[in-house]
């Protein structure tokens, strides 16, 4: 068998991992692997290397993804897609694995009407693709968050402000609500429960204020508020000297915690499996902790846009 193999969309730390655990498993079964670069892109500009032992070997430590990646507006096109599809029949490809969020599943899920078999990991520091509790990316996005948010806390308390810390996560709160509630902040705005009510925030702010507190940190989802907007609220309705940080791209970067690097291994050799077990379309997914399947557009369907109760009610709790 002769595999390609791509990353697509934000790349997210635990991505190399897989990579490995695609090429090693692959190799182990004497399958083929080719690497596609730049996603999308690259498959429709057919841009590709070859993958074996020895282009894997030290990246299951780094962050991004050795094979680059892109959004790709062209893949969109049945034309393009089609061009992509008779690059892997002409190179002999029998099967594609493509690692990303949920834009790369919307691709494969276009992509398999050309003919090509398909499978997806998903690697997303989101954690926004429904069918599955965890995505690659996510354990090491929000402990990045966690840390630099601590480091804001230092400055905050030292100078008595107020900090509104504004965390990645697309329409997803998962970062906001764990490096939140990790780094204890006053308030975490995340887009699945905030109801536009910034005054709620800021009168609670002014209460502790009153009450004598002294610094406060404001965590907010960037799919909920303008974080610059909201600090600017807090200080005029409060007259606490209010200041924004916003993240933005050291939460994609760095090393990959033990988790992604572990959870990359797992997603890539079962994806591999998949393919040894004649699978056609389907997305490697985590529920109750094991490694399970669905097929790829079955998983399109799934929609979960609620937290767990009990995780955001703790979250409310602590932050009094
Ligand atoms: O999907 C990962 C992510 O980092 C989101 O959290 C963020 O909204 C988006 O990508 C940013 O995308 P880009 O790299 O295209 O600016």
């Amino acid at each position: 068998m002769k595999i390609a193999l791509l990353t697509s969309g934000g790349d997210a730390p635990g991505m190399n991992s897989a990579v490995r655990a695609v090429v090693c498993s692959a190799l182990h079964l004497d399958f083929e692997v080719v690497g596609v670069l730049r996603g999308y892109e690259g498959l429709i500009d057919w841009e590709t290397i070859p993958l074996d032992m020895d282009a894997v070997r030290n990246i299951n430590n780094s962050g991004g993804t050795v094979l680059y990646t892109s959004r790709s507006d062209r893949f969109l096109k049945e034309e393009n897609r089609k061009k992509a599809a008779e690059n892997l029949r002409s190179a002999g490809i029998d099967a594609l694995v493509a690692i990303g969020g949920d834009g790369t599943l919307r691709g494969a899920s276009l992509f398999i009407q050309e003919g090509i078999n398909v499978i997806c990991i998903p690697g997303t520091i989101d954690r926004d693709v429904a069918c599955t509790e965890y995505t690659l990316g996510f354990d090491t996005a929000a402990n990045t968050a966690m840390r630099a948010i601590d480091s804001i806390r230092d400055s905050s308390v030292s100078h008595g402000r107020c900090s509104v810390v504004e965390v990645m996560g697309r329409k997803r709160g998962y970062i906001a609500l764990w490096a939140g509630m990790a780094s204890s902040a006053d308030a975490i705005l995340i887009p699945e429960t905030f109801d536009g009510n910034y005054d709620a925030v800021i009168d609670e702010i002014k209460k502790r204020h009153e009450n004598g507190r002294n610094s406060y940190l404001v965590v907010v989802a960037e799919g909920v508020a303008d974080a610059p907007a909201l600090a600017g609220m807090i200080r005029e309705k409060t007259g606490i000297e209010s200041r924004v940080s916003v993240l933005g791209y050291i939460q994609r970067g760095g090393q990959p915690s033990a988790k992604d690097r572990m959870y990359g291994s797992l997603m890539g050799a079962f994806a591999v499996e998949l393919l040894k077990q004649g699978k056609k379309n389907r997305i490697v997914a985590i529920k109750n902790d094991f490694l399970i399947d669905y097929d790829i557009d079955e998983a399109l369907t799934i929609s979960n846009n609620e937290l767990d109760a009990f995780q955001y009610q703790l979250s409310l709790m602590l932050s009094q």
